[in-house]
């Protein structure tokens, strides 16, 4: 199996450095446009590879997309990062053109490749990448949801002092710090609804904060957030190259599910060999589908902008 992170920022490269430690394929590559970024943090990693005991063949490349040809699965994370105060749509106009750049170079050295989208916006980005690519849809996964639902687990953990190990919450819709949905009525700790420990006023406390999960942490650090998007999307390989069937809440392309179509939004998804595999119906209530709804409607206009650039 090969693996090719795009982008040797802090988030391509924290994904590539968990890739690499969980031993998940045989190479991998590490590609960035800044001359010498990649090839000096895939160097960086494999001097880790005796004090930490693992074996992957890492290799940067300065834009050389030959070197990526054969990927079973990229990570495309190029593109600039949001500053404080900034929202991801804004990064819209100049992330448009990167990504589409990026995913005609690699699906010529990778035709049959499943395409994982982190850049931001990444619903527009991931249904920019359906549409500029026109690859089966089943082949391009857009992260958000798996890393929105990680950081509801983890406020969920912090509110109910308990492990966020013995959590199950998802995030569904858009990513972004409006259009995301924690579905509190499905978490559950250990399979008893957190309804039950939650009064109304500490469920919205945790919906929000979930909500500007990635805000919050970009107002703290001066860029955006990396530890968490980057093991998000290596997760979301290790289901892929094992196979596992593993559901995440992912951007997919909707064609009727949840009552949209023609748009990549957050839905929960079985990941494995062939990329997303099915998308799973929760039956949401009235209220949740409208919440969707309204998802929908900001995400479109969103990729509305795609039109204009
Ligand atoms: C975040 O939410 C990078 O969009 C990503 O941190």
């Amino acid at each position: 199996m090969k693996v090719t992170v795009v982008g040797a920022g802090a988030v391509g490269a924290t994904c590539a450095d968990n890739i690499a430690r969980k031993e998940l394929v045989e190479e991998l590559v590490l590609l960035d446009i800044k001359a010498g970024l990649a090839e000096g943090k895939a160097q960086d990693m494999m001097q880790t590879t005796t004090l930490l005991g693992f074996d992957t063949k890492i290799t940067g490349s300065t834009n050389d997309y030959s070197k990526t040809a054969g990927s079973d699965v990229v990570v495309i994370t190029s593109g600039i990062p949001r500053k404080p105060g900034m929202t991801r749509e804004e990064l819209i106009g100049t992330n448009a053109g990167i990504v589409k750049g990026v995913c005609e170079s690699l699906l010529k050295y990778s035709p049959n490749t499943i395409i994982i989208v982190i850049s931001n916006p990444m619903d527009t980005m991931t249904y920019l990448t359906l549409t500029a690519t026109r690859i089966p849809k089943n082949r391009i996964i857009g992260m958000g949801g798996t890393l929105d639902s990680a950081r509801f687990k983890y406020q969920l953990s912090q509110h109910l002092n308990c492990s966020p190990a013995d959590l199950n919450a998802v995030v569904i819709g858009g990513h972004g710090d409006t259009t995301m949905i924690p579905l509190m009525r499905f978490a559950t700790w250990n399979s008893v609804p957190v309804t039950k420990f939650l009064n109304e006023e500490q469920q919205m406390k945790v919906a929000g904060d979930t909500m500007v999960g990635g805000a919050t942490l970009t107002k703290l650090i001066g860029t955006s957030a990396w530890y968490a998007p980057g093991a998000a999307g290596a997760a979301l390989v290790e289901s892929i190259v094992r196979d596992e069937k593993k559901l995440f809440t992912c951007c997919v392309s909707l064609d009727g599910e949840y009552g949209q179509r023609d748009i990549c939004l957050g839905v929960p998804v079985v990941i494995g060999k062939s990329g997303w595999e099915k998308i799973i119906d929760f039956g949401l209530n009235a209220a949740e589908q409208a919440e969707f709804d309204k998802s929908a409607n900001a995400v479109r206009s969103m990729n509305d902008v795609l039109k204009t650039l």
